[in-house]
Parts: C-alpha cells; structure tokens; sequence
C-alpha cells in the first residue's frame, strides 16, 4: 500500500490569524514522517498565510479549493490556475459538491477547471460522489463514474494517470453520517476499473481518497477499507488537534492487522474462501512432507522417528501399508482433492473481479479489469442502472465577462 493520504479541505473557515495559529498547533503535534502526505486547502485569503506558517515544513503540501477554467482575463472575484501555483499550491480541488450543488458547476466546467490546472502544472484533486436520492435510486455507479469521465475527458489519459481522485457521497458531507467502509471500497473499486480503462491499462498509481463525515473515530476504520488510498476531510480538519490525531491514524495495512476491523471489512464469502486457502497450503504442505518421508528423501527424519530398522517402525516406518505416514498421506491426498474442488466450485461461481480464487484470497485488486463504462468490479455497490447512451452534462454557465 502506498503511503495514504490526508487532505484538509477548510472550505470557508479560518481567516489568516486563525490559520497561521491552526498550522503552529498542528505542527507541534505532527513531526514530519515519510510514511504519509499531507495536503491543506485553505480559503484563498488565508493561503498566504499558511504557506507562511509551513515555510520550514515543505512536507508537507497546499492546494486551493477552486480555481477558473480560464487563465486570465475579466472574471471577478475568481481565481485562476496559473494564480494558484505561483501563490504556492500544488493541487487543485475540483468537482467538489459544493461547487456542483451549491454553485451550479456542471460537469463540463469540471472538465475545463481539471483542463487549466493540468496548463499550470497543478495537480487536481477531482472529486465524485452521488446524492442520496441518486443511490437510493441504484444510480451510484453510474453518476460517479460519468462524472470521473468528464473530468478526465479534457486531458490525456499520461495527464490523468497524475490526478488524485476523491470519492465523497453527497449525502455523507457534513451530515455525521459516513459511508461503510464496505460501501467506500465498493464504489472506489468501480472507480478503479473506470481508471484502468480511460488510462488504457496504468490506472494503479492513482489514489483514490474517501470524504464525507470522516472523524477521529471512523477513519482507521475507513482507511483499512480495501481501496482507500487517504482521507479527503471537512469538519474535522478544522481542530488541530483533532486533524492531527487523525494524520497520526495507522496507516492502512497496519490497520488491516486489526481483526476487528477485518471483519468488518470483508465479507463471510470471502473470509471462508481465505480460509480454505490457507488450509489448502498446509494440507499441501504436509503431504509433500509425506511423500518425501517414503520416498526416503526424508530417510534422516525417518529415522528420526524410529528409521526403517527400528522397533518403532510398525508406526513411522517409510513403505510399510498402514503406517503413519501412509496413513497421513492418503488423508493429506483426499483433503488436497477435496479443497481444491470445493475452492473451484467457489471460483466459477465468484465475481467478475477479482476472477481468481487466489485474488480473493489475498485481496489484490484486479490485474487488468475490464469493466465496461458502467463498472461491473463492485458487488456492494446499489445496483446500476442502464448507462445513458451519452453522458449528460449539464450546459456550461456562459462566463460573464
Ligand atoms: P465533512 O468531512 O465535513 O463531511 O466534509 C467532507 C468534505 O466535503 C471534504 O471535501
């Protein structure tokens, strides 16, 4: 897993004074560490003041939370990318539902605004996410991905391959109310798969963070969850305290050590098929270990245990039927059969990805999905509905000059 990532996004709160005191108290709980990125998005007025205060901390990195899709030019109160960068910022929110929802942006403009940031050398943070009506309707899948591909369709599929991605529900932003991390690695997979198509085959290295009500309490939690690569927070980032207890969370494969949080995480299927596996690996161990004994390649452990010429050789003797070791191999042979048809059965019937019994077993995500537009790589997301047979977006606002 590679190292997650925890991005504070402050929307509307801390002028420059309240920053610059946030960032001191942060730091002083959060000395620099390889092992996770941290990335602010203060409000643009207080930017100058927390690039100020991180002067000595270039660990850690800045973005803004919104930017113009044009570079320059009569567009007051905006910001432009090119702006952004030489302020100090390397990464650009774009698509937040606030901007969607609250400020009309449409997905177009998403496009434009990942399109401007890609020219001025920033980095987009491109975020999705479906309302509740929306998955409640099953449409989950379906509007997030339509939205990844409309923010990614200005671009390249090389300048992609170099976005961040953030998964964050409507109904889960500054509600208290956070997706499962079942649900977050359900919808996050689907998006991977979408990934692995627009960027032709290299989709692995973009990491895709989760947002919505994430806490103190949930967020070890959230990060274990297969395929959440970071944290993308609103509320609880504005504490320092709290924001930095949150970045000290263990990172994910650390986490995943917790049983409790295994349990959570998986399904019953999928417990059940790691079960197998690993019993299939020490039948196969022990029958291996079995034959070679009779076949006297194990002659000095044999011997060990009485050897061909000792009394003891009526029970661990190397060719004798009846034996131990004749015994234990058969019993090894039947069991090896048994689990691999019953480890078959469950691969045929499985998924479309992971396809592997062995996939499953070890969680690996799938090597080259193949999902088409609508994703198919998720099982808990709400079902999808037919896919439009052109995405939809909304008509740009006209730019008022
Ligand atoms: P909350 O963490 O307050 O739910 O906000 C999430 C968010 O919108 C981060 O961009």
């Amino acid at each position: 897993m590679k190292s997650p990532i925890f991005a504070a996004n402050w929307k509307m709160n801390h002028a420059p004074a309240d920053a610059t005191a946030f960032i001191r108290s942060f730091l002083a709980n959060f000395g620099k560490r390889q092992d996770r990125s941290v990335i602010f998005f203060p409000p643009a007025l207080s930017f100058g003041a927390v690039v100020g205060a991180l002067k000595d901390r270039p660990d850690i990195q800045l973005g803004v939370q919104n930017i113009h899709w044009e570079d320059k030019g009569a567009f007051t109160g905006e910001n432009s990318a090119p702006i952004a960068r030489g302020a100090g910022a390397k990464y650009v929110l774009v698509g937040h539902s606030e901007r969607r929802h609250v400020f009309g942006e449409t997905e177009e403009q998403t496009g434009k605004k990942v399109a401007a940031a890609v020219r001025a050398g920033l980095t987009p943070m491109v975020c999705v996410g479906e309302t509740l009506a929306q998955r409640e309707a099953g449409e989950t899948e379906q509007v997030v991905l339509r939205q990844l591909r409309a923010a990614l369709s200005t671009i390249s599929s090389a300048q992609a391959a170099d976005c961040l991605v953030a998964y964050e529900p409507v109904w889960a932003i500054g509600t208290g109310r956070n997706a499962t991390p079942a649900d977050a690695s359900a919808v996050h997979a689907a998006i991977r798969a979408e990934l692995h198509r627009i960027l032709e085959g290299g989709s692995l290295a973009v990491p895709i963070l989760y947002g919505g009500s994430v806490n103190r309490g949930n967020a070890a939690d959230l990060l274990a969850a297969p395929e959440v690569e970071g944290l993308l927070v609103g509320g609880a980032s504005l504490d320092a305290e709290g924001w930095a207890s949150i970045v000290l969370k263990r990172s994910g494969w650390l986490s995943r050590l917790s049983f409790k949080a295994y349990l959570r995480n998986h399904s019953r299927t999928a417990m059940f098929t790691r079960f197998l596996v690993i019993l299939l690996i020490i039948d196969s161990i022990v029958l291996v270990t079995a034959i070679l004994l009779q076949a006297g390649k194990g002659g000095g452990l044999a011997a060990s245990f009485g050897g061909a010429s000792s009394s003891s050789d009526s029970l661990f003797g190397t060719r004798q039927a009846g034996n131990l070791l004749t015994k234990t191999s058969w019993w090894a042979g039947g069991l090896f059969i048994f689990l691999a048809f019953i480890l078959q059965i469950a691969s045929s019937r499985g998924r479309a990805a992971p396809t592997s019994v062995l996939d499953q077993a070890v969680g690996t995500p799938p090597a080259a999905p193949t999902a088409p537009a609508t994703g198919t790589g998720s099982q808990n997301v709400v079902p999808l509905q037919t896919a439009p047979a052109t995405p939809a977006p909304a008509a740009p606002a006209p730019a008022k000059p």
